[in-house]
């Protein structure tokens, strides 16, 4: 029987019920534990801050604490999740190109340690915030570099026109901005902060984005005074969804980032003390599995259709990117591919395919299909289209499973209703 973490997905089924997500802990901890290693320089100071929108609970949260990452919030949602699981705040990047007031009051309460300002009009409002405040929250700007890094045009966030940061060729809007910053005493304006996309397989990308950040950091300085002392560069880092994806190793795209870093420091004479940058799917994307059973099954002229008991609403990436999956059935992952199936889910929209075309062995009613690397943006983005529950949540560690989000119940569901 195909395991997850040495646990048999038979076991798991029996035990939890399907659809279900379901993590291997153990991968989990070594990629956390492979930034924590590779992300380092003798020359800067260095952090790894988990982007907990690609996968927010406490479980995990309390994961990437105890791996001592930092933590990307975007939203008030995620920074209460980051309290309740006792997160130090003041390790807390709290991101977002429209923070609400309530937000920015929450997260000063919180003493949230680095607020990422994304534009002029939050810059403002985060002075008039932190006039009588006590204690002083750190700043990064938000700039758009203007690289387009090779990923699916949705999940760019640097083109020109993003809704994301200033312009970097904006000067003007980005000098004044920091100006409005570091003339409040409670803000300290550290940085600059950029994200050039999503699932970047080209190395060149990061090493193009910190040549940029370097120069762009140098120029503040000598043209305006402006000292900037800190990077961070975001995510992005790819994760071998088929085996068409081939990402750059970490050991390497850690590698091209800090020994360009330190180069392009060197020739800017130290000016940077600090380097971020901020994972989400590399982390969680290949420790996840999605569980579902065969239910019915058809065959038009041109498919032979697998339905299974979930789809878009726990896994809406095939749908919205057209994001491809790999699948096995479990217990029977080593047969020969029988012929071509469509994996289709039971929600009422003839777009929810899970896979458009698997090989897969001889299916049947009751098999066990296993979904890979659904751990990133999967249940983050899962919704409750038709009234389906949201499946639960099981972390599995040498071959022992723990539920960290319980499945939602019918009642659940309408447990908001008036
Ligand atoms: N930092 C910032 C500022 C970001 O905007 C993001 C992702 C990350 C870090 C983490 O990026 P990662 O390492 O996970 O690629 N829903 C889409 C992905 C959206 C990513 C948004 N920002 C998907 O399912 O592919």
């Amino acid at each position: 029987m195909y395991t997850i973490a040495g646990k048999p997905v038979d076991e798991l089924v029996r035990e939890y019920g399907t659809p279900l997500y379901v993590y291997d802990e153990n991968a989990m901890r070594q990629r956390l534990g492979d930034y924590r290693e590779l992300f380092r320089d003798d020359e800067m100071e260095t952090e790894v801050v988990y982007a907990s929108k690609a996968f927010s609970c406490l479980a995990m949260v309390r994961l990437a604490a105890e791996y001592g990452f930092g933590l990307d919030v975007v939203s008030g949602g995620e920074l209460y999740t980051a309290g309740k699981a006792g997160f130090d705040m003041s390790r807390v990047y709290f991101h977002g190109n429209n923070k609400t007031l309530a937000e920015l009051q929450q997260a000063v309460k919180a003493r949230v340690g680095t607020i990422i300002v994304d534009n002029a009009m939050e810059a403002e409002v985060l002075a008039a915030l932190m006039q009588d405040a006590d204690y002083r929250v750190k700043t990064l700007l938000r700039i758009n570099p203007g690289i387009e890094a090779h990923t699916h045009h949705y999940i760019v966030t640097a083109h020109v026109d993003s809704k994301f940061g200033i312009a970097m060729t904006d000067e003007a809007e980005v000098v004044q901005t920091i100006r409005l910053l570091q003339a409040c005493p409670n803000i300290e304006f550290a940085g600059l902060d950029a994200h050039i996309g999503s699932q970047i397989f080209d190395r060149n990308a990061f090493a193009e984005l910190v040549r940029k950040l370097f120069a762009f950091a140098v120029r503040l300085q000598q043209e305006y005074g402006i000292r900037v002392h800190t990077l961070d560069l975001g995510g992005g880092f790819a994760a071998r969804y088929t085996e068409k994806d081939a990402p750059i190793p970490l050991p390497e795209v850690c590698r091209c980032i800090l020994d360009t870093c330190r180069e392009e420091n060197r020739q800017a004479g130290g000016l940077i003390r600090k380097v971020i940058i901020e994972p989400g799917r590399s982390i969680v994307a290949e420790a996840g599995y999605m569980l579902y059973t065969v239910g019915f099954m058809k065959t038009t002229p041109n498919r032979h259709y697998i339905f299974v008991d979930g789809g878009m609403s726990d896994n809406i990436r095939p749908a919205l990117y057209q994001a491809e999956y790999d699948a096995l059935i479990a217990g029977r992952e080593e047969d020969t591919p029988a012929m071509t199936y469509t994996v289709a889910g039971k929600c009422c929209e003839s777009g929810d395919v899970l896979i458009d075309a698997i090989k897969l062995p001889k299916t049947e009613p009751g098999d066990i299909l296993v979904m890979k690397t659904t751990g990133a943006y999967g249940y983050a983005m899962a919704s409750r289209y038709n009234k389906l529950p949201v499946p639960g949540v099981v972390f599995v560690r040498d071959g022992q499973a723990r539920e960290v989000i319980a499945r939602e119940t019918y009642e659940d569901l309408i447990s908001h209703e008036k």
